[in-house]
């Protein structure tokens, strides 16, 4: 089959779909600008992650939250929705999408329109006190001023974001094994489906009969083995195509 032959196919099965799912990485944000973790442009090929394991970071907040600053928050302050995430909002306005499971902590699916969105590595949008927990939103935050302490009892502020070796945060992985219980059909794009246990939801998914669509530039560890139809190409040109199918993009 072709790649158009194939788009028909995949946009077809989401417009007939009982319970469509989206399950989104750090692919469907690089044409918004934002790194992806690896491949060739990969920011772990420029950063050593160890300033986003936990250890370092209760050893080390300054340093940590140096890189955080430079490498997550500087970034998400330009960065808007592309084609992608706005094409994901419309599929879930018209019905064709019932929520998104992302990987993503940029907050680009809620910026381009999405309400139903679980992130199972937390997000940049807020941050909670070391000390006694309080939680602030990122806005109240100046990072000119790092490590940001709490306003309530001065403890150091860390990001709502999931560091390595801390567990996944509990009611977005909860909601993502419903909503991929009750999926017919799921939407993977732009994941190396590399990180557990992220990575187990799809599979899964596979597990209940679930028909996997996946839009990478190239193969993920899901490819060849759950992967039912498989579209090659950028996740803006392929959606935009998979969008004018189900007649949303204007
Ligand atoms: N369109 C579609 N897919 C793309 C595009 C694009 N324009 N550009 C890159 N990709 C694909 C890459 O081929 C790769 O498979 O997106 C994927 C990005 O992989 P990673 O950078 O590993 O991102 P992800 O799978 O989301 O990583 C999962 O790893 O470091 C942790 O917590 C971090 O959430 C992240 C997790």
């Amino acid at each position: 089959m072709t790649l158009k032959e194939k788009i028909f196919e995949a946009a077809e099965a989401v417009r007939t779909a009982k319970y469509a799912v989206g399950f989104t990485g750090a692919g469907i944000s690089v044409e918004s600008g934002i790194q992806p973790f690896r491949g060739e442009s990969g920011l772990w090929n420029d950063h050593d992650p160890i300033f986003v394991e936990i250890e370092y970071f209760s050893k080390k907040p300054l340093q940590s939250w140096k890189k955080i600053k430079e490498v997550f928050y500087d970034k998400f302050d330009e960065a808007k929705p592309n084609l992608a995430h706005e094409v994901m909002a419309k599929m879930e306005k018209r019905g064709f999408l019932e929520s998104i499971i992302t990987q993503n902590i940029d907050n680009l699916h809620q910026k381009a329109g999405s309400k139903h969105v679980y992130e199972l590595h937390g997000t940049s949008r807020t941050l909670s006190c070391t000390e006694c927990s309080s939680e602030f939103d990122m806005a109240f935050a100046d990072l000119n001023f790092l490590p940001p302490t709490c306003f309530v009892c001065k403890g150091i502020l860390k990001p709502d974001i999931v560091f390595f070796n801390e567990p996944l945060p509990h009611f977005p992985l909860k909601r993502a094994k419903e909503e991929t219980q009750k999926a017919d059909v799921l939407l993977i794009i732009g994941t190396n489906a590399e990180v557990y246990p992220a990575n187990e939801i799809p599979i899964k998914a596979k597990e209940n009969n679930c028909l996997i669509i996946e839009i990478n530039v190239q193969k993920s560890e899901f490819t060849d083995t759950i992967t039912d139809i498989y579209l090659e190409g950028k996740a803006t040109e392929i959606m935009a195509a998979i969008g004018k199918h189900l007649y949303l993009t204007d």
